[in-house]
């Protein structure tokens, strides 16, 4: 007789199923012995279900000493339960086992996972990922992704978007960060690298006449590590000919509202707001502002002596003690600032002033008095240059946000923790001046807004360009990043060589994706969501591991394989790697 592992799952017996003989399989998620027998809870992915085995049972013996999380085969009858705290409707029902099959046993756990707290640390939590992921709220996470996934599929299924995969084993593909790399065993020496996105292939297929291109990416960067990061990720990558950044930016927004609404994930507005990268860098002193929080940044009116130096500050309302003037100038250094003013807008007087520079506390107090503060009673400000004073007022935003946000007396300064704030950055330069060098803020292959400044543009001027780029934030993290590209082989070759490349790196990294400029290349544009970023903030999770099944640890390491790993010198003489030599 063929084997049968259920008749049903441990989620979906109900009221109706009472006197069936069924059949059920699970893990013991809980097992109580009292007078009456052996209580198990038998959990799935569906759901739980009480077993009993009465004394009498002739597998009473061998059930009573097994460990929970063993994984049992029940045949019984379904009886009714009286159960005042029935969530559920098989909540209500219990099975009175007849026969008990021990498909595997286990052993005592490292950590208990039947609930969805646990004290253990997240480092054995990824050593026994496979535990990890049975706990429910780690379950749920994995269920939600799939929903997620699933129906931003259908959304582009249905808006005639293919489907379309590209390699992994391929040549660096500059999303400014560093590559990994695979040796290629026959072609000793060489290397393929993993792909940081999908970009130059996507483009590729738009030049193949695909009119609209998406895929759910693997991306590899080997990059430094923040809790919204992973070395391997995913992405949902999109590609659209003949488009414009404000055709990019509907389907975009249509697709979200989609997802919240099929999902039931909250509200969201019809059309995102949208403000330039000066005004985010003006306003909230950030790239990806979060605009759970209503205060802006203010500038002060007040003639600096340096004529780049400006005043910049933020007004709380919150008590401020030594540790937090502590943190405050902490985070005023990481960001290059050296000065940290706290003026008590009550007392109208400056309380706290670690500035070199000297400031004119009779101008700064006049000043202050016309500052409009409602019950607030603090502004805290730096004298910095305008980039160095956007970036530290920026950061101590983001801690007030972090800090206050969690206290209940300042609902007031942010709009509603629960919300999701989405918002376009617009207008983003080309290129960025970092490490003596002229980088390309989005990647090479971004359109400028206009592109005949390019063929004129002094090589130092380059930080004036504008990019026909755009980045979705939500809740303070870009959760997309995408641009209109360039489809002119002069004006693609004239952005490398502004990033400095010659013609010979120019042919050797990028001679194939050029030569394809010769045949015909459509406008187009796209986009790229960080998919597990996106969920992270969906779940409301502080890391992005717990929406991976099977992530890497703060050190790129994955704890559950132990890998990377060391290789032989036999493995690695076949890849021509002796390393000896
Ligand atoms: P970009 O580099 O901005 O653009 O990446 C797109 C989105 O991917 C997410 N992301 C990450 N998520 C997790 N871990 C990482 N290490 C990581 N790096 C990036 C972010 C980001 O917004 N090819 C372009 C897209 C395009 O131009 O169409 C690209 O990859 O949420």
């Amino acid at each position: 007789m063929e084997k049968l592992f259920r008749t049903h799952t441990c989620g979906n017996l109900t009221q109706d199923d009472i006197a069936k003989e069924v059949v059920i399989s699970g893990w013991v998620k809980d097992i109580r012995i009292n007078k009456f027998g052996i209580f198990i809870d038998l959990r799935d992915m569906y759901g739980t279900t009480q077993v009993i085995i009465k004394p009498d049972n002739i597998h009473y013996q061998e059930v009573k000493n097994i460990k929970v999380e063993s994984v049992l085969k029940v045949i019984g009858i379904v009886v009714l339960r009286k159960n005042k705290d029935a969530k559920n409707a098989n909540d209500m029902i219990e099975i009175v086992a007849t026969k008990i099959e021990i498909l595997s046993r286990a052993i005592n756990l490292p950590f208990t996972i039947k609930n969805d707290n646990t004290l253990a640390s997240e480092e054995l939590r990824l050593q026994y990922r496979y535990l990890d992921l049975r706990r429910p709220i780690m379950n749920d996470n994995i269920k939600f992704k799939h929903r997620v996934i699933n129906c931003l599929r259908t959304f582009l299924n249905e808006n005639n978007f293919l489907e379309i995969d590209t390699p992994c084993l391929t040549k660096s593909t500059p999303e400014g960060a560093r590559d990994f790399l695979v040796p290629a065993r026959i072609q000793k020496k060489y290397f393929y690298a993993l792909p940081q996105s999908p970009q130059i292939y996507k483009q590729l297929l738009m030049i193949s006449g695909i009119d609209k291109y998406y895929q759910i990416a693997k991306c590899f960067r080997d990059e430094d590590f923040r809790a919204d990061r992973q070395p391997e990720f995913q992405q949902l990558d999109l590609e659209l000919a003949f488009t414009t950044s404000k055709e990019i930016k509907q389907i975009v927004e249509k697709m979200i509202i989609n997802l919240f609404k099929t999902l039931k994930i909250g509200d969201v507005p019809k059309v995102f707001p949208i403000i330039t990268y000066h005004q985010a860098m003006d306003c909230y002193g950030s790239d990806k502002p979060d605009l759970r929080c209503t205060c802006k940044l203010i500038n002060i009116d007040i003639k600096a002596s340096e004529d780049t130096f400006v005043y910049k500050g933020f007004i709380v309302n919150d008590k401020i003690n030594e540790t937090t003037i502590k943190k405050l100038v902490e985070i005023s250094n990481q960001h290059g600032g050296k000065t940290l003013i706290i003026y008590d807008l009550i007392k109208k007087k400056v309380i706290y002033n670690v500035s070199k520079t000297k400031v004119n506390e009779l101008i700064l107090i006049e000043k202050m008095s016309q500052i409009k503060y409602n019950n607030n009673n603090f502004l805290i400000f730096v004298y910095e240059q305008q980039m160095v004073a956007n970036k530290v007022m920026g950061a101590i935003r983001n801690f007030y946000i972090n800090d206050l946000s969690k206290q209940a007396n300042h609902k007031d300064f942010m709009n509603n923790i629960e919300k999701f704030e989405f918002l376009w950055i617009v207008d983003w330069p080309m290129f960025e001046w970092e490490e003596n060098k002229w980088q390309a803020c989005h990647h090479p292959f971004t359109s400028p807004k206009n592109p005949e400044q390019i063929l004129t543009i002094n090589n130092k001027n380059l930080g004036i360009l504008i990019a026909d780029a755009y980045d979705l934030v939500l809740n303070g993290f870009e959760i997309a990043g995408g641009s209109i590209r360039i489809n002119d082989y002069q004006l693609q070759e004239a952005i490398f060589k502004l990033l400095g490349l010659s013609t010979t790196e120019i042919d050797n990294k990028f001679d194939f994706f050029l030569s394809a400029f010769n045949y015909g290349v459509p406008p187009h544009g796209g986009i790229a969501f960080g998919l597990d970023r996106l969920l992270m903030i969906l779940i409301k999770s502080q890391s992005i591991r717990d929406t991976i099944a099977f992530p890497k640890n703060n050190r790129g390491i994955c704890l559950l394989t132990n890998s990377p790993s060391k290789i032989s010198t036999e493995q690695l003489a076949i890849l021509g790697l002796n390393l000896k030599k």
